[in-house]
């Protein structure tokens, strides 16, 4: 057993080596740990958006008095996804509507520390997905009934 439970973390090692050496901490700390993670019932706003790559990602909003009081997401996707969904969620907690609605891929991407070129469409993703979950909540915000009506 203790040889299997020293490979086992010899591999760990190893794992965590190989993905220090492609993102930065920020990137992993959110990847291994993400926060805000899972559905929020009955949200202010709520978006969801299919990637080109074919994953998906939602964001919901919990709000009061034009700021955001909770946020969260889910994704079917990658780890660097993972990292921006979290990390969005994160940075807008506590902003206003307006604040918010200003955040770029560029943030999130500052944000994270970085991704590698070919993981850059991870952090657009989350950001249309925040674009998106404005919306409705914007669209909504005066009626907010009508949510029982949508389609
Ligand atoms: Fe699709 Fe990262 S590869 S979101």
């Amino acid at each position: 057993m203790a040889r299997f439970d020293d490979s086992f973390k010899e591999l760990e090692k190893s794992v965590m080596e190989d993905m220090r050496r492609i993102y930065s901490e920020k990137v992993i700390a959110n990847f291994l740990n993400p926060r805000n993670l899972g559905q929020i019932q009955a949200p202010d706003g709520f978006g969801r958006v299919t990637g080109p790559c074919g994953d998906t990602m939602e964001i919901y909003l919990k709000t009061k008095n034009g700021k955001v009081t909770n946020a969260s997401f889910w994704t079917d996707g990658c780890g660097p996804s993972i990292a921006s969904g979290s990390m969005t969620t994160e940075l807008i907690k506590g902003r206003s509507i307006a604040e918010a609605r200003k955040i770029t891929q560029d943030d999130i991407l500052n944000a994270l520390g970085g991704l590698p070129e070919e993981s850059l469409h991870c952090a657009l993703l989350a950001a249309n997905t925040l674009r998106e979950a404005i919306k409705d909540y914007l669209a909504f915000k005066n009626e907010p009934w009508k949510r029982a009506y949508r389609r």
